[in-house]
């Protein structure tokens, strides 16, 4: 932890899934754990997939999505530890592939340099988890330390209800700090 007297700061990362809509549930999860918490979303995930004033009042914190510019000073304390959920197909091979072409993207890249703890919960659906390139792209972010959750693929059972989206495991993934 980076500032003893303060709570430890968690950057939840939101990508473009459908299950984003229920982030909320991480957050105050996260709360109740005792972190602080800022929300990154990707620019899709920003364009409509969760409620941005909801977390923005819930963490008391804007969510952010957008490069600063370099006079702007930084918004979010730096980071104790990052979870990624949902975690997007796209952004799990960009993230391998070491592509920082956004805030979340950067954030991510940077994060196995700073030596913190990343869990990340995907959610990608069986046809694109197949693909050899995602399967690269989870050994090689398991390899420099990611914490995966178990795969969700977010399809809908024969009765059409979803299978619960298991956002705690982010927290058990990170553990105490
Ligand atoms: C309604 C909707 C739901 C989606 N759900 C998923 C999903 O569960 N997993 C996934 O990998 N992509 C999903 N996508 C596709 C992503 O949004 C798309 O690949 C996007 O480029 C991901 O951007 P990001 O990784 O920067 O957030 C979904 C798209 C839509 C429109």
């Amino acid at each position: 932890m980076t500032r003893q007297a303060e709570k430890p700061f968690l950057y939840v990362v939101v990508c473009a899934a459908g299950v984003a809509a229920g982030v909320d549930r991480l957050i105050t999860a996260a709360q109740a754990r005792d972190w602080a918490v800022g929300v990154i979303a990707t620019p899709v995930a920003a364009g409509g997939f969760f409620d941005l004033e909801a977390a923005a009042a819930r963490t008391g914190r804007p969510v952010r999505s957008a490069w600063r510019t370099p006079a702007d000073p930084r918004p979010f304390p730096p980071p104790d530890a990052v979870a990624v959920a949902p975690a997007t197909f796209n952004t799990v091979n960009k993230w391998a592939a070491g592509i920082a072409d956004t805030l979340a993207l950067g954030t991510l890249c940077e994060a196995a340099g700073l030596g913190i703890p990343v869990a990340a919960l995907p959610c990608v659906a069986a046809a694109l988890a197949a693909h050899p390139a995602y399967l690269d792209s989870l050994a090689r972010l398991r390899g420099m330390g990611v914490r995966f959750g178990e795969p969700y693929n977010g399809e809908v059972r024969p009765d059409g209800s979803r299978p619960d989206f298991a956002w705690e495991r982010a927290l058990d993934l990170l553990g105490p700090l």
